[in-house]
């Protein structure tokens, strides 16, 4: 006996320690707890963890959380000190009087009653920490999780600077006590296990993994932001399901007063710049400063998609209707303490006059431009550019065409007349900005009745299986109107009347979430000559993106088919008969502008998105015709959702006369070059009106024949031109009228189709070689790798 009872003593002493060293089920009535205990609280299915983590900014603070248990990477869901972490000798007890208490505090509405039967912290399967009739999902920090009601809580972070009140996003700074950034007119209730957010009039909002049972939490991020985010076991990673604002910088906040809000690196990071005029100062906070307090004599710099209008109403701005841009500015000038202007070129009669430079952000989605006043002896320059150059872009002239030619005589006449209006517009465009301004309007109003203005500034919508099943008639194959190699495309009417082209995309890889931010991407580049992407549905391995329908349909049918009859499903009269489509011949002056469309399309994708896309299949079949033949690109950003093998076998497969650049069957690195290589093919095609893999007569050698090099020699060895002119429309070329325009557009084909992707142009060079602002040099004769020189 004498022998045994250390050893008891030993094993005895050796639980107790384990038993405080470990993790207790459920629920404790062992107070005090302190820090330096290490013991836990587990939830009863495992799932949840409650006790005291390390703060992340000293080791030697601890914050009493309920975090999950069985996650590498510590996520917390709720905690009762974040702001004020505890030292190693605070404990969290349960005073005399029946208080819960940390360090001395109270837990936030927890019961004061010494009545309570019984005095314990429960942790609830659900996450909820417990203690008598209080419960942590009453009061959350920053998250909620699934089961926990979102009404009448508050979830807010940074000491309460970004708030979400279940309606709103809210900021509140020392400059502006509280300004709303997002706005949902029914409350949030609860998220559930599936990914459906619950709304007050019963409406939801789903995750774009919805119905996969994973763990989420819906969550109020540092930089203000509200997401909901998904675990997947297999990476052991937390990823975005659904988010509260698409585009960063339209979070009130991010950035100080006076400063614009741009993309950083990636597409979730910001960087604060500060306008031309203005000067950063570095400080403990970075401010931004104007440099000269007086404007004496004020102009104004133009910096364009720049929004600083969304400052508190009262005082800081003033929103008018002002007939035009004149009349804005005058409104400005007039006023000593206006700082700037935001006008639309659209003819809506947009301005808004501004007192007070706040939340300043640039986004092309805001179609407008701000003009900063400064004093006349700034010598900045504006670095926001780019509407100006969209506003030239070669879509507003209205044209209606001939249809193809009984008789060939007045036809020729018809088409030069068009071709002559043309060069004068094109002319005067150049010489008056204000012409180009109401063209532009022309344009807007023509887009409006596309309904371009239904594009939610936050982002492409989310559309439901079931809303675009009924949109496309249940997928009906009457409803195919185009087949293409990322997937059939449908044409389908929403419910709200408007008509879409949905196109179901085959072999894409990534997951739900990568697809929503590529398609997230895609939606947000805006240029009048890109095919406008309005929404996409991802349920259940669907891949679908819905479009604005473009109703001419593609560039090849006007080019190949033209004059042919063809039968279509979209062309029926009233009562359903099909008609004629007979595709009207295109002139040289449409040619033109379509080409240089395209062209500024492929360059502002290569130069000026926000992230660098390309196209990579670029063809006749992609340049779809608005009603006026403003041409439209349509499969942008698409090759992203690729694998590089299935673009390289689908290109094989293509052979290698089509449009793919030489570099794909030789599997080089693909760079923007290869857009320019088919956009080079493309151009040389609508100047000769066939196809670039199709045989030419019989003097065409078919093993050895390239349609470029045919065409170089054609142009400057037989020196003849017009031998290589589509045969459609041959007779109405006036070298006094077309020969500049077209030659510039066979140069500049030729130079696209250089076989080593340095010898090509950048897409930028390209559009400005068609516009005729560089001078374009004799280009090389172009050859192919496995062709002989000649
Ligand atoms: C967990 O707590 C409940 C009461 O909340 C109790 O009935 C149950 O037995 C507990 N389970 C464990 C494993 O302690
Ligand atoms: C708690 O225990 C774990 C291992 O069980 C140890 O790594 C950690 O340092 C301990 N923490 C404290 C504060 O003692
Ligand atoms: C707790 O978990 C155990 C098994 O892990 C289970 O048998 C028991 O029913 C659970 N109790 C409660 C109250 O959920
Ligand atoms: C720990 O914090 C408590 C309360 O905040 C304070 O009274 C105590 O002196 C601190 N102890 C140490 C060692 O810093
Ligand atoms: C608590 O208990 C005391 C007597 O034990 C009683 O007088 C008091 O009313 C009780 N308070 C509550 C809130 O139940
Ligand atoms: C908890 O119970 C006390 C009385 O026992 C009551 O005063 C208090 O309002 C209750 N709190 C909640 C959140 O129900
Ligand atoms: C959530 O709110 C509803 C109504 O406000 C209430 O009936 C329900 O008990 C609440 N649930 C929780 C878990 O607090
Ligand atoms: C919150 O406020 C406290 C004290 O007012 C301060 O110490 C802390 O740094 C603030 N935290 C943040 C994130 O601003
Ligand atoms: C904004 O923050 C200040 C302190 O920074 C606070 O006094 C004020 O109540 C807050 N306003 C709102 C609407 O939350
Ligand atoms: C978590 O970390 C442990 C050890 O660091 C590792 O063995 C385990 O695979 C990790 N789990 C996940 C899901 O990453
Ligand atoms: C602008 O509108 C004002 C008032 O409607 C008018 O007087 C003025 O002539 C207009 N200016 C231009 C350039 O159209
Ligand atoms: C500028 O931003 C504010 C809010 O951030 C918004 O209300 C307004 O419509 C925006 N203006 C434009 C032209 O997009």
């Amino acid at each position: 006996m004498s022998i045994r009872t250390p050893l008891i003593l030993v094993l005895f002493l050796y639980f107790t320690f384990q038993t405080s060293d470990a993790q207790i089920r459920n629920q404790t009535s062992d107070f005090p707890w302190s820090p330096s205990e290490n013991r836990t609280l587990v939830s009863n299915n495992s799932v949840f963890a409650a006790g005291f983590l390390q703060s992340p900014n000293s080791n030697d603070r601890f914050i009493f959380s309920v975090y999950y248990a069985n996650i590498n990477e510590t996520t917390t869901i709720w905690s009762v000190n974040d702001d004020s972490p505890v030292n190693r000798s605070s404990d969290l007890l349960i005073t005399g009087s029946g208080e819960l208490q940390l360090a001395g505090i109270k837990f936030p509405g927890s019961p004061t009653s010494s009545n309570m039967s019984d005095p314990i912290l429960r942790l609830s399967d659900d996450g909820s920490l417990s203690f008598g009739n209080w419960s942590s999902f009453q009061h959350p920090t920053n998250t909620i999780v699934p089961n926990q009601n979102i009404s009448g809580t508050i979830l807010s972070v940074k000491n309460g600077s970004f708030r979400f009140d279940g309606k709103q996003l809210t900021f509140n700074g020392s400059y502006d006590p509280k300004s709303q950034y997002y706005s949902n007119s029914n409350a949030f209730l609860t998220l559930n296990e599936l990914g459906m957010i619950q709304l007050e009039n019963g409406a939801t909002f789903i995750t774009s993994d919805f119905g996969d049972r994973v763990l989420r939490r819906l969550k109020l991020d540092d930089n203000g932001n509200l997401r909901i985010y998904s675990f997947d076991s297999k990476s052991g990673e937390w990823s975005v399901v659904w988010q509260a604002m698409p585009e960063l910088c339209r979070i009130k906040g991010t950035c100080g007063p006076n400063f614009i809000c741009m993309y950083g690196e990636t597409y979730d990071s910001t960087v604060c710049d500060c306008p031309p005029g203005f000067q950063l100062i570095s400080g403990i906070e970075k401010e931004c400063r104007r440099k000269a307090d007086v404007i004496r004599d004020s102009k104004f710099l133009q910096l364009d998609y720049v929004n600083y209008s969304g400052g508190p109403l009262a005082g800081s701005q003033r929103s008018i209707l002002a007939s035009n841009f004149t009349t804005c500015e005058a409104e400005c000038l007039n006023d000593p303490e206006c700082v700037g202007f935001g006008y639309k070129y659209d003819g809506q009669r947009y301005c808004v006059v501004v007192r007070q430079l706040y939340y300043g952000f640039w986004s092309p989605a805001t179609e407008a431009t701000f003009f900063l006043r400064v004093d006349k002896s700034e010598t900045d320059k504006t670095t926001f550019t780019g509407l100006t150059s969209i506003l030239e872009t070669s879509c507003p002239v209205q044209v209606s065409l001939p249809l193809p030619p009984d008789e060939s005589n007045s036809t020729t006449r018809n088409i030069a007349i068009i071709s002559t209006l043309f060069a004068a517009e094109l002319i005067s465009g150049v010489a008056f900005f204000w012409v180009f301004l109401k063209k532009y309007v022309k344009y807007r109003d023509m887009a409006r009745t596309f309904g371009l203005e239904f594009l939610p500034a936050g982002g492409p919508k989310r559309f439901t299986y079931a809303e675009l099943k009924t949109a496309t008639n249940d997928f009906s194959i009457t409803n195919v109107v185009g087949k293409g190699g990322f997937g059939d495309v449908y044409k389908g009417v929403l419910t709200d009347h408007r008509i879409v082209a949905v196109k179901c995309l085959k072999n894409v890889t990534g997951g739900d979430n990568e697809f929503w931010a590529e398609v997230t991407i895609i939606a947000r580049m805006h240029h009048l000559n890109l095919v406008r992407l309005w929404g996409f549905c991802a349920e259940k391995g669907q891949r679908i993106l819905v479009y604005e329908y473009v109703p001419n349909g593609s560039l090849d049918k006007f080019l190949f088919h033209a004059g042919k009859v063809n039968y279509t499903n979209e062309d029926e009269d009233i009562e359903g008969n099909k008609l004629l489509d007979r595709k009207p011949i295109l002139d040289w002056g449409i040619r033109y502008r379509i080409a240089l469309g395209v062209a500024r399309a492929i360059a502002y994708l290569h130069e000026e998105c926000l992230e660098w896309v390309l196209h990579c299949d670029i063809k006749p079949e992609n340049i779809l015709l608005g009603a006026d033949f403003c041409p439209k690109i349509s499969d942008f950003g698409l090759s992203k959702l690729r694998k590089k093998e299935d673009m390289v076998s689908y290109s094989r497969m293509r052979g290698t006369r089509g449009y793919m650049a030489p570099e794909w069957v030789k599997s080089d690195q693909i760079t923007p070059k290869a857009d320019v290589y088919s956009f080079g093919m493309v151009l040389l095609e609508m100047v000769t009106g066939v196809r670039n893999f199709d045989i030419q007569g019989s003097k065409m050698d078919s093993e050895e024949w390239y349609f470029p090099r045919w065409a170089f020699d054609k142009v400057y060895k037989e020196m003849n031109i017009e031998d290589i002119l589509d045969n459609h429309i041959k007779g109405s070329y006036d070298s006094r009228l077309h020969e500049d325009m077209i030659t510039r557009m066979v140069k500049t084909a030729i130079w696209c189709l250089q076989d080593r992707p340095e010898m090509r142009p950048s897409m930028g060079k390209v559009a400005k070689m068609l516009e005729g602002t560089v001078e374009i040099i004799e280009p090389k004769k172009p050859t192919i790798f496995f062709l002989g020189d000649d």
